[in-house]
Protein backbone atom coordinates (compact mmCIF):
# COMPACT_ATOMS: atom_id res chain seq x y z
CA UNK A 1 0.00 0.00 0.00
CA UNK A 2 1.50 3.45 -0.86
CA UNK A 3 1.43 5.86 2.60
CA UNK A 4 0.68 9.17 2.28
CA UNK A 5 3.09 12.42 3.11
CA UNK A 6 1.00 12.52 6.34
CA UNK A 7 2.40 15.79 7.58
CA UNK A 8 5.83 14.46 6.92
CA UNK A 9 8.16 16.91 5.57
CA UNK A 10 11.37 16.93 3.12
CA UNK A 11 14.09 18.53 4.88
CA UNK A 12 16.74 18.40 1.94
CA UNK A 13 17.11 17.67 -2.17
CA UNK A 14 19.51 14.90 -2.59
CA UNK A 15 22.56 16.73 -3.25
CA UNK A 16 21.69 19.57 -1.04
CA UNK A 17 22.92 16.64 2.24
CA UNK A 18 26.69 17.36 2.36
CA UNK A 19 29.51 16.78 5.03
CA UNK A 20 28.83 19.53 6.93
CA UNK A 21 25.97 17.70 8.07
CA UNK A 22 26.79 14.80 10.06
CA UNK A 23 25.79 13.76 12.74
CA UNK A 24 22.29 14.96 12.06
CA UNK A 25 18.73 14.13 10.96
CA UNK A 26 17.04 14.20 7.69
CA UNK A 27 14.39 13.52 5.24
CA UNK A 28 14.83 13.19 1.98
CA UNK A 29 12.51 11.83 -0.67
CA UNK A 30 12.73 10.57 -4.09
CA UNK A 31 13.24 7.58 -6.27
CA UNK A 32 14.96 4.23 -6.32
CA UNK A 33 17.69 4.34 -8.62
CA UNK A 34 19.54 0.97 -7.43
CA UNK A 35 19.25 -1.12 -4.64
CA UNK A 36 22.11 -3.74 -3.48
CA UNK A 37 21.97 -6.26 -0.72
CA UNK A 38 25.17 -6.73 1.52
CA UNK A 39 23.85 -9.25 3.49
CA UNK A 40 22.61 -7.40 6.53
CA UNK A 41 22.99 -4.10 4.87
CA UNK A 42 21.10 -3.07 1.94
CA UNK A 43 21.97 0.18 0.47
CA UNK A 44 19.67 2.60 -1.95
CA UNK A 45 20.69 5.25 -4.51
CA UNK A 46 17.54 7.61 -4.19
CA UNK A 47 17.86 9.88 -6.52
CA UNK A 48 15.53 13.47 -6.81
CA UNK A 49 15.88 16.32 -9.83
CA UNK A 50 19.03 17.72 -7.56
CA UNK A 51 21.28 14.07 -8.08
CA UNK A 52 21.97 10.88 -6.31
CA UNK A 53 22.07 10.02 -2.17
CA UNK A 54 23.29 6.56 -0.89
CA UNK A 55 20.90 5.29 1.62
CA UNK A 56 21.46 2.47 3.96
CA UNK A 57 19.67 0.54 6.21
CA UNK A 58 20.79 -1.65 8.74
CA UNK A 59 18.57 -4.13 10.93
CA UNK A 60 20.03 -2.97 14.27
CA UNK A 61 19.05 0.60 13.28
CA UNK A 62 16.21 0.96 11.44
CA UNK A 63 14.52 -2.22 13.09
CA UNK A 64 13.08 -5.66 11.67
CA UNK A 65 9.60 -3.46 9.45
CA UNK A 66 11.10 -0.96 7.86
CA UNK A 67 14.38 -2.80 7.13
CA UNK A 68 11.99 -5.91 5.68
CA UNK A 69 10.09 -2.59 3.47
CA UNK A 70 13.50 -1.75 2.64
CA UNK A 71 14.31 -5.34 0.85
CA UNK A 72 10.66 -4.70 -1.69
CA UNK A 73 12.36 -1.71 -3.01
CA UNK A 74 12.93 -1.51 -7.07
CA UNK A 75 13.89 0.82 -9.51
CA UNK A 76 11.34 3.72 -9.35
CA UNK A 77 9.63 3.64 -5.76
CA UNK A 78 9.48 6.36 -4.50
CA UNK A 79 10.45 6.94 -0.82
CA UNK A 80 10.92 8.79 2.12
CA UNK A 81 13.08 8.31 4.23
CA UNK A 82 14.76 9.75 7.42
CA UNK A 83 18.03 8.99 9.20
CA UNK A 84 21.27 10.35 10.24
CA UNK A 85 24.15 11.60 7.70
CA UNK A 86 27.16 10.07 8.28
CA UNK A 87 30.80 9.64 6.38
CA UNK A 88 30.59 7.15 3.87
CA UNK A 89 31.16 4.08 5.22
CA UNK A 90 32.48 2.04 2.31
CA UNK A 91 34.92 3.97 -0.32
CA UNK A 92 34.32 7.71 -1.38
CA UNK A 93 32.27 7.64 -4.51
CA UNK A 94 34.39 10.73 -6.77
CA UNK A 95 32.00 10.68 -9.29
CA UNK A 96 29.12 11.66 -6.85
CA UNK A 97 28.31 15.15 -5.52
CA UNK A 98 27.54 13.49 -2.29
CA UNK A 99 30.27 10.73 -2.63
CA UNK A 100 31.66 11.19 0.94
CA UNK A 101 28.25 10.38 2.81
CA UNK A 102 25.38 8.48 3.49
CA UNK A 103 21.85 8.28 5.51
CA UNK A 104 21.50 5.75 8.17
CA UNK A 105 17.95 5.30 7.48
CA UNK A 106 15.63 4.67 10.62
CA UNK A 107 12.23 5.08 8.94
CA UNK A 108 11.02 4.71 5.48
CA UNK A 109 7.70 5.14 4.05
CA UNK A 110 7.07 4.00 0.27
CA UNK A 111 5.45 6.79 -1.17
CA UNK A 112 4.35 4.71 -4.60
CA UNK A 113 5.58 1.86 -6.37
CA UNK A 114 6.33 1.56 -9.58
CA UNK A 115 6.11 -1.56 -12.77
CA UNK A 116 9.56 -1.76 -14.14
CA UNK A 117 10.10 1.16 -16.63
CA UNK A 118 10.60 0.35 -20.01
CA UNK A 119 14.47 1.79 -20.11
CA UNK A 120 16.93 2.44 -17.59
CA UNK A 121 16.53 5.95 -15.83
CA UNK A 122 19.92 7.10 -16.70
CA UNK A 123 22.24 8.96 -19.29
CA UNK A 124 23.98 7.71 -22.04
CA UNK A 125 20.97 5.15 -23.00
CA UNK A 126 20.41 4.17 -26.16
CA UNK A 127 16.78 3.59 -26.29
CA UNK A 128 15.30 4.04 -29.20
CA UNK A 129 13.74 7.70 -29.43
CA UNK A 130 10.57 6.16 -30.58
CA UNK A 131 10.41 4.25 -26.85
CA UNK A 132 11.64 7.40 -25.27
CA UNK A 133 9.09 10.03 -26.40
CA UNK A 134 6.14 7.50 -25.67
CA UNK A 135 7.28 7.29 -22.41
CA UNK A 136 8.00 10.97 -22.10
CA UNK A 137 7.60 11.45 -18.47
CA UNK A 138 10.21 8.79 -17.48
CA UNK A 139 12.71 9.82 -20.06
CA UNK A 140 12.26 13.25 -18.50
CA UNK A 141 13.24 11.71 -15.38
CA UNK A 142 16.79 11.05 -16.77
CA UNK A 143 19.80 13.69 -15.10
CA UNK A 144 20.66 14.88 -18.65
CA UNK A 145 17.06 15.81 -19.49
CA UNK A 146 16.31 17.35 -16.35
CA UNK A 147 19.56 19.31 -16.33
CA UNK A 148 18.20 20.93 -19.57
CA UNK A 149 15.08 21.94 -18.61
CA UNK A 150 16.43 23.36 -15.24
CA UNK A 151 19.01 25.23 -17.72
CA UNK A 152 15.82 26.25 -19.93
CA UNK A 153 13.92 27.60 -16.82
CA UNK A 154 16.79 29.74 -16.06
CA UNK A 155 17.38 31.17 -19.03
CA UNK A 156 13.87 32.14 -19.34
CA UNK A 157 13.54 33.57 -15.81
CA UNK A 158 17.01 35.86 -16.56
CA UNK A 159 15.43 36.96 -19.89
CA UNK A 160 12.54 38.32 -17.87
CA UNK A 161 14.94 39.67 -15.25
CA UNK A 162 16.50 41.23 -17.86
CA UNK A 163 14.06 42.52 -20.29
CA UNK A 164 12.47 44.33 -17.15
CA UNK A 165 15.39 45.73 -16.17
CA UNK A 166 15.99 47.60 -19.45
CA UNK A 167 12.34 48.69 -19.52
CA UNK A 168 10.85 46.21 -21.58
CA UNK A 169 6.84 45.36 -20.72
CA UNK A 170 5.79 41.70 -21.17
CA UNK A 171 2.70 41.68 -22.93
CA UNK A 172 0.56 38.27 -23.70
CA UNK A 173 -0.80 38.21 -27.55
CA UNK A 174 -3.19 35.86 -28.59
CA UNK A 175 -3.55 32.55 -29.96
CA UNK A 176 -6.24 32.63 -31.90
CA UNK A 177 -5.59 34.80 -34.94
CA UNK A 178 -5.96 34.93 -38.03
CA UNK A 179 -4.34 32.88 -41.20
CA UNK A 180 -2.55 35.51 -43.30
CA UNK A 181 -0.61 34.29 -46.31
CA UNK A 182 2.93 35.40 -46.20
CA UNK A 183 5.17 32.60 -44.39
CA UNK A 184 5.07 28.74 -43.32
CA UNK A 185 1.74 27.00 -43.15
CA UNK A 186 -0.52 27.64 -40.52
CA UNK A 187 -2.34 25.34 -38.13
CA UNK A 188 -5.95 26.51 -38.11
CA UNK A 189 -8.48 25.92 -35.82
CA UNK A 190 -12.11 26.14 -36.66
CA UNK A 191 -14.76 28.53 -35.13
CA UNK A 192 -18.14 26.74 -33.61
CA UNK A 193 -19.62 30.58 -33.31
CA UNK A 194 -18.57 30.83 -36.75
CA UNK A 195 -19.31 27.41 -38.82
CA UNK A 196 -16.81 28.07 -41.84
CA UNK A 197 -14.58 30.17 -40.13
CA UNK A 198 -10.89 29.13 -39.08
CA UNK A 199 -8.53 31.01 -36.71
CA UNK A 200 -4.76 30.57 -37.27
CA UNK A 201 -2.20 30.34 -34.52
CA UNK A 202 0.61 32.37 -34.41
CA UNK A 203 3.33 32.02 -36.50
CA UNK A 204 4.81 34.61 -34.69
CA UNK A 205 3.31 37.32 -32.36
CA UNK A 206 4.53 39.96 -35.15
CA UNK A 207 1.29 41.95 -36.25
CA UNK A 208 0.67 42.24 -32.67
CA UNK A 209 3.92 43.64 -31.51
CA UNK A 210 3.68 46.46 -34.23
CA UNK A 211 0.60 47.18 -33.09
CA UNK A 212 1.82 47.63 -29.51
CA UNK A 213 4.12 49.98 -31.08
CA UNK A 214 1.53 51.88 -32.49
CA UNK A 215 -0.19 51.67 -29.42
CA UNK A 216 2.41 53.55 -27.62
CA UNK A 217 4.21 50.66 -25.19
CA UNK A 218 7.52 51.39 -26.59
CA UNK A 219 9.32 48.03 -25.38
CA UNK A 220 7.53 45.14 -25.38
CA UNK A 221 8.52 41.30 -25.38
CA UNK A 222 7.31 38.19 -24.81
CA UNK A 223 7.87 34.40 -24.12
CA UNK A 224 5.80 33.58 -26.97
CA UNK A 225 4.84 29.69 -27.96
CA UNK A 226 4.50 29.93 -31.93
CA UNK A 227 3.25 27.22 -34.49
CA UNK A 228 3.86 26.58 -37.80
CA UNK A 229 2.75 23.62 -40.07
CA UNK A 230 6.09 22.94 -41.85
CA UNK A 231 8.28 19.91 -42.44
CA UNK A 232 10.02 19.13 -39.47
CA UNK A 233 14.02 18.87 -38.81
CA UNK A 234 16.35 18.60 -35.62
CA UNK A 235 16.10 22.63 -35.42
CA UNK A 236 12.44 23.02 -36.10
CA UNK A 237 9.27 21.95 -33.85
CA UNK A 238 5.90 22.86 -35.25
CA UNK A 239 5.13 24.28 -31.55
CA UNK A 240 8.02 26.14 -30.38
CA UNK A 241 9.17 29.15 -28.00
CA UNK A 242 9.93 32.70 -29.03
CA UNK A 243 11.79 35.57 -27.17
CA UNK A 244 9.86 38.22 -29.01
CA UNK A 245 10.83 41.94 -28.68
CA UNK A 246 9.87 45.37 -30.15
CA UNK A 247 11.33 49.11 -29.43
CA UNK A 248 9.80 52.03 -30.53
CA UNK A 249 12.24 55.02 -31.95
CA UNK A 250 15.15 52.76 -33.17
CA UNK A 251 17.74 52.12 -35.19
CA UNK A 252 19.43 48.64 -35.84
CA UNK A 253 22.79 49.60 -33.38
CA UNK A 254 19.59 49.97 -30.69
CA UNK A 255 18.44 46.65 -30.90
CA UNK A 256 21.76 44.78 -31.89
CA UNK A 257 22.90 47.07 -28.52
CA UNK A 258 20.09 45.41 -26.24
CA UNK A 259 20.40 41.88 -27.66
CA UNK A 260 24.27 42.18 -27.15
CA UNK A 261 24.49 42.35 -23.69
CA UNK A 262 20.85 40.09 -22.93
CA UNK A 263 23.09 37.40 -24.59
CA UNK A 264 26.26 38.14 -22.79
CA UNK A 265 24.49 38.53 -19.43
CA UNK A 266 22.76 34.47 -19.97
CA UNK A 267 25.97 33.71 -21.04
CA UNK A 268 27.63 34.47 -17.89
CA UNK A 269 24.96 33.71 -15.53
CA UNK A 270 24.26 30.33 -16.70
CA UNK A 271 27.07 29.02 -18.21
CA UNK A 272 29.90 31.26 -16.47
CA UNK A 273 31.13 32.60 -19.75
CA UNK A 274 32.32 36.13 -21.12
CA UNK A 275 31.27 36.18 -24.34
CA UNK A 276 32.96 38.89 -26.40
CA UNK A 277 30.84 41.86 -27.68
CA UNK A 278 30.01 43.52 -29.80
CA UNK A 279 29.65 40.20 -32.31
CA UNK A 280 31.35 40.81 -36.13
CA UNK A 281 28.40 41.47 -38.60
CA UNK A 282 28.37 40.00 -42.05
CA UNK A 283 26.53 41.16 -45.04
CA UNK A 284 24.09 38.72 -46.74
CA UNK A 285 26.14 38.53 -49.75
CA UNK A 286 29.69 37.90 -48.42
CA UNK A 287 28.51 35.18 -45.96
CA UNK A 288 27.18 33.54 -48.79
CA UNK A 289 30.47 33.77 -50.53
CA UNK A 290 32.76 32.89 -47.95
CA UNK A 291 30.81 30.36 -46.33
CA UNK A 292 27.68 29.56 -48.91
CA UNK A 293 24.85 29.60 -45.71
CA UNK A 294 23.07 32.77 -44.60
CA UNK A 295 24.05 31.23 -40.70
CA UNK A 296 27.74 30.68 -40.59
CA UNK A 297 29.10 28.29 -38.57
CA UNK A 298 32.90 31.22 -37.83
CA UNK A 299 34.50 28.09 -35.45
CA UNK A 300 37.04 27.34 -38.53
CA UNK A 301 37.30 28.74 -41.86
CA UNK A 302 37.61 25.90 -45.15
CA UNK A 303 35.96 29.46 -47.09
CA UNK A 304 34.96 29.14 -50.27
CA UNK A 305 36.69 30.33 -53.26
CA UNK A 306 35.37 31.65 -56.12
CA UNK A 307 37.35 30.55 -59.19
CA UNK A 308 35.16 31.23 -62.23
CA UNK A 309 37.64 33.97 -63.95
CA UNK A 310 40.53 30.73 -63.64
CA UNK A 311 38.68 28.79 -65.10
CA UNK A 312 36.06 30.88 -68.02
CA UNK A 313 38.61 30.06 -70.64
CA UNK A 314 39.40 25.90 -69.85
CA UNK A 315 38.50 22.58 -71.84
CA UNK A 316 36.56 20.98 -68.72
CA UNK A 317 32.94 21.06 -70.06
CA UNK A 318 31.31 21.02 -66.84
CA UNK A 319 32.89 24.54 -65.33
CA UNK A 320 32.64 26.20 -68.73
CA UNK A 321 28.71 24.78 -69.63
CA UNK A 322 27.89 26.14 -65.43
CA UNK A 323 29.63 29.39 -66.36
CA UNK A 324 27.66 29.61 -69.78
CA UNK A 325 23.90 29.29 -67.66
CA UNK A 326 25.17 32.69 -65.41
CA UNK A 327 26.16 29.96 -62.58
CA UNK A 328 29.79 29.75 -60.81
CA UNK A 329 32.66 27.54 -60.54
CA UNK A 330 33.61 27.81 -56.43
CA UNK A 331 35.92 25.37 -54.18
CA UNK A 332 36.88 24.37 -50.79
CA UNK A 333 40.08 23.17 -49.25
CA UNK A 334 39.72 20.65 -47.15
CA UNK A 335 43.47 20.45 -45.69
CA UNK A 336 45.38 17.15 -44.76
CA UNK A 337 42.73 14.79 -46.55
CA UNK A 338 44.34 14.62 -49.93
CA UNK A 339 44.76 10.94 -49.98
CA UNK A 340 41.20 9.92 -49.04
CA UNK A 341 39.98 7.28 -50.34
CA UNK A 342 38.38 6.92 -53.89
CA UNK A 343 35.37 5.76 -52.14
CA UNK A 344 35.05 7.99 -49.74
CA UNK A 345 35.52 10.99 -52.14
CA UNK A 346 32.56 9.30 -54.39
CA UNK A 347 30.66 9.05 -51.12
CA UNK A 348 31.07 12.83 -51.02
CA UNK A 349 29.87 12.99 -54.30
CA UNK A 350 26.94 11.18 -53.92
CA UNK A 351 26.11 13.78 -51.12
CA UNK A 352 26.11 16.59 -53.30
CA UNK A 353 24.29 14.95 -55.72
CA UNK A 354 21.50 14.57 -53.22
CA UNK A 355 21.83 17.98 -52.74
CA UNK A 356 21.08 18.78 -56.68
CA UNK A 357 24.73 18.69 -57.85
CA UNK A 358 25.23 16.83 -60.89
CA UNK A 359 29.22 15.55 -59.68
CA UNK A 360 31.99 17.10 -57.30
CA UNK A 361 35.24 17.78 -58.97
CA UNK A 362 38.38 17.11 -57.23
CA UNK A 363 41.87 18.05 -56.45
CA UNK A 364 44.34 15.58 -54.20
CA UNK A 365 47.39 18.53 -54.03
CA UNK A 366 50.35 16.65 -54.96
CA UNK A 367 49.16 13.11 -54.48
CA UNK A 368 49.39 11.25 -57.04
CA UNK A 369 52.61 9.64 -58.73
CA UNK A 370 55.84 11.35 -58.39
CA UNK A 371 53.92 14.38 -56.56
CA UNK A 372 51.49 15.31 -58.98
CA UNK A 373 48.38 15.96 -58.08
CA UNK A 374 45.37 13.03 -58.07
CA UNK A 375 42.31 14.92 -59.93
CA UNK A 376 38.91 13.71 -61.39
CA UNK A 377 39.12 16.46 -64.36
CA UNK A 378 42.72 17.44 -64.83
CA UNK A 379 43.05 15.83 -68.25
CA UNK A 380 40.63 18.42 -69.76
CA UNK A 381 43.35 21.13 -67.98
CA UNK A 382 46.22 22.91 -68.95
CA UNK A 383 48.26 22.48 -66.01
CA UNK A 384 48.94 26.28 -65.45
CA UNK A 385 45.52 25.90 -65.40
CA UNK A 386 45.41 23.64 -62.23
CA UNK A 387 48.43 25.13 -60.63
CA UNK A 388 46.40 28.38 -60.25
CA UNK A 389 43.04 26.37 -58.93
CA UNK A 390 45.82 24.98 -56.17
CA UNK A 391 47.28 28.54 -55.83
CA UNK A 392 43.92 30.40 -55.50
CA UNK A 393 42.26 27.60 -53.02
CA UNK A 394 45.96 27.81 -50.99
CA UNK A 395 46.82 24.09 -51.33
CA UNK A 396 49.77 22.44 -50.00
CA UNK A 397 50.62 18.99 -50.36
CA UNK A 398 47.84 17.02 -49.24
CA UNK A 399 44.89 19.00 -49.22
CA UNK A 400 41.71 17.88 -50.68
CA UNK A 401 40.29 20.24 -52.73
CA UNK A 402 36.31 19.98 -53.64
CA UNK A 403 34.91 22.16 -56.91
CA UNK A 404 31.18 22.70 -57.74
CA UNK A 405 29.62 24.20 -60.92
CA UNK A 406 26.33 25.30 -61.22
CA UNK A 407 23.51 27.54 -60.19
CA UNK A 408 24.79 29.73 -57.47
CA UNK A 409 21.79 28.43 -54.94
CA UNK A 410 23.43 24.71 -55.72
CA UNK A 411 27.26 25.66 -55.52
CA UNK A 412 26.31 27.58 -51.81
CA UNK A 413 24.48 24.71 -50.43
CA UNK A 414 26.87 22.05 -51.81
CA UNK A 415 30.05 23.80 -50.32
CA UNK A 416 28.31 24.84 -47.70
CA UNK A 417 26.95 21.53 -46.55
CA UNK A 418 30.66 19.99 -47.40
CA UNK A 419 32.02 22.54 -45.07
CA UNK A 420 30.57 21.57 -42.23
CA UNK A 421 30.46 17.62 -42.63
CA UNK A 422 34.33 18.35 -43.63
CA UNK A 423 34.85 20.00 -40.26
CA UNK A 424 32.51 17.82 -38.30
CA UNK A 425 35.05 14.71 -39.63
CA UNK A 426 37.80 16.88 -38.53
CA UNK A 427 36.68 17.42 -34.82
CA UNK A 428 36.56 20.95 -35.44
CA UNK A 429 32.81 21.93 -33.95
CA UNK A 430 33.77 22.48 -30.37
CA UNK A 431 30.38 22.67 -28.63
CA UNK A 432 32.16 24.59 -25.75
CA UNK A 433 32.93 26.91 -28.34
CA UNK A 434 30.77 29.76 -28.86
CA UNK A 435 30.78 32.23 -31.82
CA UNK A 436 28.44 34.58 -32.83
CA UNK A 437 27.24 36.71 -35.66
CA UNK A 438 25.23 38.97 -37.02
CA UNK A 439 24.10 38.67 -40.69
CA UNK A 440 22.90 41.75 -42.53
CA UNK A 441 22.06 43.18 -45.56
CA UNK A 442 19.71 40.07 -46.53
CA UNK A 443 17.89 39.91 -49.76
CA UNK A 444 14.02 41.90 -49.30
CA UNK A 445 12.42 39.09 -51.70
CA UNK A 446 13.65 35.90 -52.20
CA UNK A 447 11.72 34.26 -55.98
CA UNK A 448 9.64 31.05 -55.56
CA UNK A 449 9.41 29.05 -58.01
CA UNK A 450 6.33 27.33 -56.51
CA UNK A 451 4.50 30.59 -56.42
CA UNK A 452 5.90 32.26 -59.85
CA UNK A 453 6.50 35.67 -58.07
CA UNK A 454 8.47 37.20 -55.48
CA UNK A 455 8.11 36.93 -51.96
CA UNK A 456 9.14 38.13 -48.69
CA UNK A 457 12.66 36.52 -47.51
CA UNK A 458 12.09 37.37 -44.03
CA UNK A 459 8.70 39.25 -43.80
CA UNK A 460 6.50 41.82 -45.69
CA UNK A 461 6.87 44.21 -42.78
CA UNK A 462 10.79 44.45 -42.99
CA UNK A 463 11.89 47.85 -44.28
CA UNK A 464 13.95 47.92 -47.29
CA UNK A 465 17.14 49.46 -47.25
CA UNK A 466 16.85 53.35 -48.17
CA UNK A 467 19.79 53.27 -51.02
CA UNK A 468 17.16 50.51 -52.58
CA UNK A 469 13.77 52.11 -52.32
CA UNK A 470 13.61 52.94 -55.37
CA UNK A 471 13.90 49.34 -56.88
CA UNK A 472 11.22 47.98 -55.43
CA UNK A 473 8.56 48.32 -58.81
CA UNK A 474 12.18 47.68 -60.95
CA UNK A 475 14.15 45.33 -59.31
CA UNK A 476 13.17 43.33 -56.71
CA UNK A 477 15.62 40.33 -56.89
CA UNK A 478 18.37 43.44 -55.77
CA UNK A 479 16.70 45.40 -52.90
CA UNK A 480 18.21 44.49 -49.79
CA UNK A 481 16.30 44.90 -46.58
CA UNK A 482 16.80 46.16 -42.81
CA UNK A 483 16.98 42.63 -41.79
CA UNK A 484 19.43 40.84 -39.52
CA UNK A 485 19.94 37.59 -37.92
CA UNK A 486 22.10 36.90 -35.07
CA UNK A 487 23.62 33.42 -35.73
CA UNK A 488 25.44 30.84 -33.50
CA UNK A 489 27.43 28.38 -34.58
CA UNK A 490 25.97 28.07 -37.64
CA UNK A 491 22.40 28.03 -36.48
CA UNK A 492 20.30 31.00 -36.80
CA UNK A 493 19.49 31.67 -33.03
CA UNK A 494 17.16 34.82 -33.73
CA UNK A 495 16.20 37.42 -36.29
CA UNK A 496 14.82 40.70 -36.91
CA UNK A 497 14.55 44.29 -38.88
CA UNK A 498 13.52 47.63 -38.56
CA UNK A 499 9.73 47.51 -39.60
CA UNK A 500 8.10 49.89 -42.56
CA UNK A 501 6.26 52.71 -40.27
CA UNK A 502 5.09 54.38 -43.81
CA UNK A 503 1.53 53.14 -44.95
CA UNK A 504 2.34 54.53 -48.63
CA UNK A 505 5.89 51.98 -48.54
CA UNK A 506 4.00 49.38 -46.74
CA UNK A 507 1.48 49.33 -49.50
CA UNK A 508 4.07 49.19 -52.18
CA UNK A 509 5.47 46.68 -50.65
CA UNK A 510 2.24 44.65 -51.00
CA UNK A 511 2.25 45.35 -54.44
CA UNK A 512 6.01 43.98 -55.09
CA UNK A 513 4.63 40.79 -53.52
CA UNK A 514 1.92 41.13 -56.12
CA UNK A 515 -0.86 41.67 -54.01
CA UNK A 516 -4.03 43.68 -55.42
CA UNK A 517 -4.78 46.45 -53.17
CA UNK A 518 -8.28 44.40 -52.72
CA UNK A 519 -5.93 41.74 -51.47
CA UNK A 520 -3.64 43.29 -49.33
CA UNK A 521 -6.72 45.18 -47.46
CA UNK A 522 -8.62 42.33 -47.05
CA UNK A 523 -5.59 40.47 -45.62
CA UNK A 524 -4.06 43.28 -43.74
CA UNK A 525 -6.53 46.26 -43.90
CA UNK A 526 -6.12 46.36 -40.15
CA UNK A 527 -2.76 47.27 -39.89
CA UNK A 528 -3.14 49.54 -42.56
CA UNK A 529 -5.68 51.31 -40.94
CA UNK A 530 -3.90 51.65 -37.82
CA UNK A 531 -0.54 53.22 -39.82
CA UNK A 532 -2.65 55.71 -40.37
CA UNK A 533 -2.97 57.08 -36.80
CA UNK A 534 0.43 57.68 -35.67
CA UNK A 535 2.98 55.23 -35.78
CA UNK A 536 6.50 55.76 -34.04
CA UNK A 537 9.85 54.13 -36.18
CA UNK A 538 10.00 50.63 -34.31
CA UNK A 539 11.86 47.37 -35.08
CA UNK A 540 12.53 44.07 -33.15
CA UNK A 541 13.88 40.80 -33.10
CA UNK A 542 12.80 36.99 -31.82
CA UNK A 543 14.72 34.47 -30.91
CA UNK A 544 14.20 30.64 -30.98
CA UNK A 545 14.26 30.01 -27.33
CA UNK A 546 14.41 26.06 -28.08
CA UNK A 547 17.17 26.77 -30.26
CA UNK A 548 19.46 28.88 -28.07
CA UNK A 549 18.75 26.67 -24.88
CA UNK A 550 19.83 23.48 -27.03
CA UNK A 551 23.10 25.07 -27.61
CA UNK A 552 23.50 26.63 -24.64
CA UNK A 553 22.97 23.01 -23.05
CA UNK A 554 24.94 21.45 -25.27
CA UNK A 555 22.23 19.19 -26.92
CA UNK A 556 21.88 18.01 -30.58
CA UNK A 557 18.23 18.38 -30.85
CA UNK A 558 15.37 20.57 -30.16
CA UNK A 559 13.72 17.47 -28.63
CA UNK A 560 16.66 17.63 -25.90
CA UNK A 561 15.60 21.38 -24.57
CA UNK A 562 11.26 20.74 -25.13
CA UNK A 563 9.51 18.90 -22.17
CA UNK A 564 6.67 17.64 -24.36
CA UNK A 565 8.00 18.14 -27.96
CA UNK A 566 6.54 16.42 -31.15
CA UNK A 567 8.18 13.46 -32.94
CA UNK A 568 9.30 14.10 -36.73
CA UNK A 569 6.25 13.50 -38.20
CA UNK A 570 4.82 16.22 -35.84
CA UNK A 571 3.09 14.16 -33.93
CA UNK A 572 3.12 13.72 -30.28
CA UNK A 573 3.82 9.98 -29.29
CA UNK A 574 2.58 10.29 -26.04
CA UNK A 575 -0.64 11.19 -25.56
CA UNK A 576 -0.68 10.34 -29.45
CA UNK A 577 -1.72 13.62 -31.16
CA UNK A 578 -3.33 14.38 -33.32
CA UNK A 579 -6.27 12.25 -33.00
CA UNK A 580 -9.49 11.55 -34.73
CA UNK A 581 -12.64 13.34 -33.05
CA UNK A 582 -15.92 12.63 -32.26
CA UNK A 583 -18.83 13.07 -35.03
CA UNK A 584 -20.42 15.08 -32.11
CA UNK A 585 -17.90 17.58 -32.19
CA UNK A 586 -17.66 17.91 -36.50
CA UNK A 587 -21.39 18.09 -36.31
CA UNK A 588 -20.86 21.63 -34.02
CA UNK A 589 -18.28 23.20 -36.53
CA UNK A 590 -20.24 21.98 -39.73
CA UNK A 591 -16.63 20.26 -40.80
CA UNK A 592 -16.94 16.92 -42.76
CA UNK A 593 -13.71 14.97 -43.39
CA UNK A 594 -12.95 13.27 -46.64
CA UNK A 595 -11.89 9.46 -46.20
CA UNK A 596 -8.73 9.06 -47.31
P1 LIG B 1 11.70 34.18 -37.65
O1 LIG B 1 10.70 33.53 -38.54
O2 LIG B 1 13.08 34.36 -38.17
O3 LIG B 1 11.23 35.66 -37.29
O4 LIG B 1 11.72 33.42 -36.28
C1 LIG B 1 12.56 33.87 -35.22
C2 LIG B 1 13.35 32.71 -34.65
O5 LIG B 1 12.50 31.64 -34.22
C3 LIG B 1 13.17 30.39 -34.35
N1 LIG B 1 12.32 29.48 -35.12
C4 LIG B 1 12.08 28.20 -34.79
N2 LIG B 1 12.49 27.45 -33.76
C5 LIG B 1 12.05 26.19 -33.68
N3 LIG B 1 11.21 25.62 -34.55
C6 LIG B 1 10.74 26.33 -35.61
N4 LIG B 1 9.88 25.75 -36.46
C7 LIG B 1 11.18 27.68 -35.77
N5 LIG B 1 10.95 28.66 -36.67
C8 LIG B 1 11.63 29.74 -36.26
C9 LIG B 1 14.48 30.67 -35.07
C10 LIG B 1 14.26 32.04 -35.67
O6 LIG B 1 15.46 32.76 -35.78
N6 LIG B 1 8.45 37.76 -36.24
C11 LIG B 1 9.79 37.49 -36.70
C12 LIG B 1 10.83 38.12 -35.80
C13 LIG B 1 10.96 39.59 -35.97
O7 LIG B 1 11.04 40.08 -37.11
O8 LIG B 1 11.03 40.31 -34.93
C14 LIG B 1 10.01 35.99 -36.78
O9 LIG B 1 9.21 35.19 -36.36
O10 LIG B 1 15.53 30.69 -34.11
P1 LIG C 1 32.69 13.58 -65.93
O1 LIG C 1 33.50 14.07 -67.05
O2 LIG C 1 31.20 13.78 -66.07
O3 LIG C 1 33.05 12.19 -65.46
O4 LIG C 1 33.07 14.51 -64.69
C1 LIG C 1 34.39 14.65 -64.23
C2 LIG C 1 34.35 15.08 -62.81
O5 LIG C 1 33.61 16.28 -62.66
C3 LIG C 1 33.72 14.07 -61.86
O6 LIG C 1 34.50 14.08 -60.67
C4 LIG C 1 32.35 14.63 -61.61
O7 LIG C 1 31.87 14.28 -60.34
C5 LIG C 1 32.66 16.12 -61.69
N1 LIG C 1 31.47 16.93 -62.00
C6 LIG C 1 30.47 16.66 -62.86
N2 LIG C 1 29.56 17.66 -62.84
C7 LIG C 1 30.01 18.57 -61.94
C8 LIG C 1 29.54 19.82 -61.48
N3 LIG C 1 28.40 20.38 -61.91
N4 LIG C 1 30.29 20.50 -60.56
C9 LIG C 1 31.44 19.96 -60.10
N5 LIG C 1 31.93 18.80 -60.52
C10 LIG C 1 31.23 18.10 -61.43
Amino acid sequence: MAESMQGLKRTHRCTEVNSSHIGQTVTVMGWVQKRRNLGAMIFIDLRDRSGLLQLVFDENDCGKENFDKAYTLRSEFVIAATGVVEKRSGAVNESLKTGDIEIRVHSLRILSVSETPPFPIEDGISTREDLRLQYRYLDLRRPELQRNLMMRSKIAILTREFMSREGFIEIETPMLGKSTPEGARDYLVPSRVHPGSFYALPQSPQLFKQLLMVSGYDRYFQIARCFRDEDLRADRQPDFTQIDMELSFVDEEDIMDVNERLLKYLFKEVLGLDIKTPFPRMPWREAMDRFGSDKPDVRFGMELKNVSEIVKDCGFGVFTGALAAGGSVRGINVPGEGHMPRKKIDALTDMAKGMGAKGLAYICVGCGEGGAHKSSFAKFMKPEEMDALVAALDGKEGDLLLFAADKDTIVFNVLGSLRLEMAKRQGLLKKDEYAFLWVTEFPQFEYSEEEGRFVAMHHPFTMPMEEDLDKLETDQGAVRARAYDIVLNGNEIGGGSIRIHQDDVQTRMFRALGFSDERAQEQFGFLLKAFRYGVPPHGGLAYGLDRLAMLMAGADSLRDVIAFPKAKDASDLMMEAPAPVEEKQLKELAISVEDN
